[in-house]
């Protein structure tokens, strides 16, 4: 294998931290996955052993842990919607005691940053075993799951060396949203690829929030680092989104946060909302803005602080931050990163060390 490493990727260089370089680097990223994953005449595209394996199945399964679960979450909506192939996700230390009922023909996913994660490489045993075929995505090339599996493709992220993943969870879904494209276009579920533009509007939209943090820095500062908890409120793909926020923020900032349904508040949580609890609600799918402000509207008036995240043309007045349009599908891998920023300026208000929070480890490999 060619490895990504190189002297400059593994330098801090100019940035206080490597978690701040790490959540800078996205738009390049996804940029360079792009370019990794066309062929010679410029289309998006992968080995066909890994095509017709996948074509071949009734059902893909997803299994990871962390933050590559969550990603997973996007990955599914994204197969389902572009590809039309039914998918599972599965947390991977759940997997091996709860295995779900398989259908004859299975694909498995295992998603990891490291391709080291104990569980994971557990539930990969297991599947092993069972022989069926399995596609890992890994960041580090060499690693075990890049072994294990039947198949690997690479994240190409570059080395992540903060505890806390950021790149590497856009950059898993940008390579799922390129699968469920490949996958798409031959199965017949999408008549034509779209992709590569969109990825690259992507790109730009993260550039543009990285360009201005101000307004970001300054709710972490003044609103959220002083707050006893938090929660994150959204529908559908913003509840994906909503629970890697809220993994980010506790992870960083030690705040007590949870990432919710926005509709299921009101059946226990919404008691958890006291005068100025911040609840951040995040705002990109049409479909549900207007559900899903009502829902954030009835935590305000039970005295909650609402912080709002819109994407460009569902937004309103009072929004804190409005995250350019893209397209609907790949809204998480642009919205995600004020969440990361939020995370990163709040745990550094707090002092605390946000490159190796507490009690957290980069791989668990035991
Ligand atoms: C650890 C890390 C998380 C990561 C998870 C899964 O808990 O702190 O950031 O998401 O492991 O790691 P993997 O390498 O399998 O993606």
């Amino acid at each position: 294998y060619t490895s990504d490493l190189d002297s400059d990727a593994i330098e801090k260089g100019e940035f206080p931290s490597y978690l701040a370089k790490e959540i800078s680097e996205q738009p390049s990223v996804i940029r360079k996955i792009v370019q990794k994953y066309q062929n010679d005449k410029g289309e998006l595209s992968l080995s066909p052993d890994i095509t017709d394996s996948i074509l071949d199945s009734d059902r893909i399964y997803i299994v990871a842990a962390g933050t590559s679960y969550n990603a997973g979450l996007v990955g599914k909506n994204l197969i389902e919607t572009i590809a039309r192939i039914p998918v599972e996700v599965h947390v991977s230390s759940e997997f091996a005691y709860h295995t779900p009922l398989i259908p004859k023909k299975p694909f498995f996913l295992f998603l990891s940053q490291s391709g080291e994660t104990a569980d994971t490489r557990q539930a990969l045993a297991l599947v092993n075993e069972w022989e069926y075929p399995s596609l890992s995505l890994t960041n580090v090339p060499g690693s075990a799951m890049t072994r294990e599996a039947s198949f690997n493709l690479s994240l190409h992220a570059g080395p992540e060396i903060s505890v806390p993943s950021t790149k590497s969870y856009t950059a898993h879904i940008a390579v799922l949203a390129i699968l469920s494209e490949v996958i798409g276009l031959k199965n017949g579920s999408l008549k034509e690829a779209f992709l590569i533009e969109e990825l690259e509007t992507v790109a730009d939209a993260m550039q543009r929030i990285l360009d201005h943090t101000e307004a970001i820095e300054q709710l972490s500062t003044e609103v959220l680092s002083y707050s006893s908890h938090a929660f994150y409120l959204g529908r559908g793909l913003d509840y994906f989104v909503a629970l890697e926020a809220a993994m980010k923020l506790k992870g960083i900032s030690y705040i007590p946060t949870e990432g919710f349904p926005a509709g299921e508040m009101k059946h226990g949580t919404i008691a958890l909302i006291e005068e100025g609890t911040p609840v951040i609600g995040l705002v990109t799918e049409e479909p549900v803005a207007r559900r899903t402000r009502n829902n954030l509207q009835e935590t305000k008036t039970r005295g909650a602080h609402v912080l709002t995240i819109a994407m460009e043309g569902l937004d309103q007045p009072d929004d804190n931050v409005v995250i350019p349009k893209v397209n609907p599908l790949l809204s998480p891998l642009v919205s995600v990163i004020p969440t990361q920023l939020l995370a990163y300026y709040c745990g550094l208000h707090r002092g605390n060390d946000v490159d190796k929070p507490r009690n957290l480890a980069k791989s668990v490999t035991v």
